[in-house]
């Protein structure tokens, strides 16, 4: 039942189609406020009255539909009470009935890029990745789930002269051997002793440039050494990728586009649009108020900024996406600024469906900044083990008897990592402690998961889901109707989340869910004797299993069965 669609063909304003409308009405936050309500501010320029005026005239003469007991207009709001019998009579079976609930087909025919965890080759996969990963993961499930086509671009950092150096230490203090053992830990390694040995001997620099040359020229032993650095993070990366559900569809990266920036620098010259600058090439952004895009040094080399730029030509050209994202830490804010801004320039109008979703800083509570160079790293992986580890010592402390407690604590360890970086709003600095993403009492993974639990093992007691027609409306406690509405908002949830590209507005929605149900789960009883009354709540019970699971598969958790 699309209520919002029924407000919007209920009421008629000149000027505004039943579609604008529909964008309009809202969810208001507090639900002595109605269950829907369609804010009047934002017409009050249209139609030249002020908002009160609008919603008390719109209020008049509305002829409600039967689920509607009223409609009432307060301060600039129209809002709309939905009778609570019926509201939760088709909710319960929407939810009950649907294959998968809140699937849709809305973006049918549309393509979203979606460029996340773009991590460096032979460089650690640390906790900083963290939030890229599992932002762009789920948003990439969310777009799916809403019927888009979502292509997952691993956008890796594979070029640059760091290579160079690191077939030169390669060369000096390693072997393939060594490499294929010791994996990125190696490389880390001996990049960290190249630095330590150029301070003393700076001509290793002139090795490494020597070396980052050759790669450029196709040497095949050079190519050889680099392809292994390569195959070698990535298998590596990989086994976190699977432990955290992600998926990517392509890994093209910035080395993709070496024979792929010529025709887009040409075009910036034919279009005026380069500037020579102390003998480098940029595109001027100064009545932009950003500082210019450098496109080619004066050597000749490319730039992250050329490569971004011929990689969003290519993307246009490959997939035709409706929108491209880049999930992206807020540093690189000016860095994605310039480059849509330079597309934008160069006459195209999709550059506006160019988007950074930028995200906050990760660090750990327990302190300590961390530096490649100086070999100071937090390793996503050992951060999993970690979380994995004491998960296991949790649950065996609280279910000693359980069977499979390895199996469930990897789905509560990395559930508890993934949940927190989806937790807040993701432009915020994050600081990591186990304890607290761990807490099964806490606004955590693990919190959900047990309530998800919970619930199930709840409708294993009861044995039965029940059909929505034998549902009764007897003693309907406050906390039902409240449950059933937070279950309801999941659809709306989902469409907000891909139009604002935050996650944890969903994040939020669950554990909101999972509260509520605790609470309803301890206050009622859920098998009643009159038999109407329990088949309301076991099958309320059964809603919030439905959407609490799907939520957190939607955010790449998955839910243990018992725990
Ligand atoms: N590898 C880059 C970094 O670690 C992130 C790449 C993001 N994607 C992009 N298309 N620039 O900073």
């Amino acid at each position: 039942m699309d209520y919002r669609e029924i407000i919007s063909k209920l009421v008629k304003i000149e000027g505004l189609s039943e579609e604008e409308i529909y964008g309009l009405v809202a969810i208001p936050p507090e639900r002595d406020k109605g269950d829907y309500c369609l804010p009047c501010f934002k017409l009050a320029k249209l139609l030249k009255k002020p908002p009160q005026v609008i919603a008390a005239e719109l209020a008049e003469g509305l002829e409600l539909p039967p689920a509607f007991s009223k409609a009432e207009a307060v301060g600039g709001y129209l809002n709309f009470f939905l009778i609570k019998e019926l509201f939760i009579r088709d909710t319960l079976e929407e939810i009950l009935s649907a294959e998968e609930y809140g699937r849709s087909g809305e973006g049918a025919g549309r393509v979203v890029c979606i460029d996340y965890s773009s991590i460096n080759i032979a460089k650690p996969f640390h906790i900083g990745h963290l939030s890229t990963t599992v932002i762009g993961a789920a948003l990439y499930r969310i777009y799916n789930y809403l019927g888009y086509r979502a292509i997952g671009i691993n956008h890796l950092g594979d070029w640059g002269t760091q290579f160079g150096k690191l077939i030169s230490a390669y060369k000096r203090w390693s072997c393939r051997m060594q490499i294929e053992e010791g994996g990125i830990k190696e490389m880390l390694r001996i990049y960290v002793k190249f630095h330590e040995e150029a301070e003393k001997n700076p001509s290793l620099e002139d090795e490494a440039r020597m070396y980052f040359k050759q790669i450029e020229d196709g040497d095949p032993e050079a190519l050889e050494i680099f392809n292994l650095f390569k195959e070698m993070t990535l298998k590596e990366v990989g086994k976190v990728y699977e432990r955290l559900n992600v998926h990517f569809d392509s890994y093209h990266g910035e080395s993709f586009f070496n024979d792929k920036m010529e025709p887009v620098i040409a075009e910036l010259k034919e279009k005026n649009l380069l500037k020579e600058s102390e003998g480098a090439l940029v595109v001027d952004l100064e009545p932009y108020g950003m500082s210019p895009c450098l496109i080619l040094k004066k050597d000749g080399a490319s730039l992250y900024a050329t490569r971004d730029i011929a990689a969003a030509f290519y993307r246009k050209k490959t997939y035709d996406f409706y929108k491209c994202l880049y999930v992206v830490a807020y540093q690189q804010n000016l860095h994605f600024r310039q480059v849509f801004k330079v597309i934008e320039m160069m006459g195209y109008e999709w550059a506006k469906d160019l988007e950074h979703v930028a995200f906050g800083m990760v660090s750990l509570e327990e302190g300590g900044s961390m530096s490649t160079r100086k070999g100071k790293v937090v390793f996503l992986e050992d951060v999993l083990n970690r979380c994995v580890e004491k998960s296991l010592e949790i649950i065996s402390e609280k279910s000693p008897g359980l069977e499979d407690k390895e199996k469930i604590a990897e789905m509560v360890g990395t559930g508890a990592v993934i949940f927190s970086a989806l937790a807040n709003n993701r432009i915020k600095d994050i600081v990591f402690s186990y304890d607290r993403v761990l807490n099964f009492d806490g606004e955590t993974g693990p919190y959900i998961q047990y309530t998800c639990v919970r619930a199930n093992s709840a409708i294993e007691k009861a044995g039965y889901v029940p059909h929505h027609s034998s549902i009764g409306f007897e003693g309907l406690c406050d906390i039902e109707c409240e449950l059933v509405s937070l279950l309801f908002k999941f659809k709306d949830v989902l469409r907000d989340v891909m139009t604002k590209n935050e996650p944890s507005l969903l994040s939020r929605l669950l554990v909101d869910i999972a509260q509520c149900f605790n609470k309803f789960y301890f206050e009622c009883k859920i098998l009643a004797d009159e038999p109407g009354v329990r088949d309301r709540r076991v099958a309320i019970t059964a809603a919030t299993y439905r959407v609490l699971k799907v939520g957190l598969e939607l955010l790449g958790i998955k839910v243990p069965e018992k725990m």
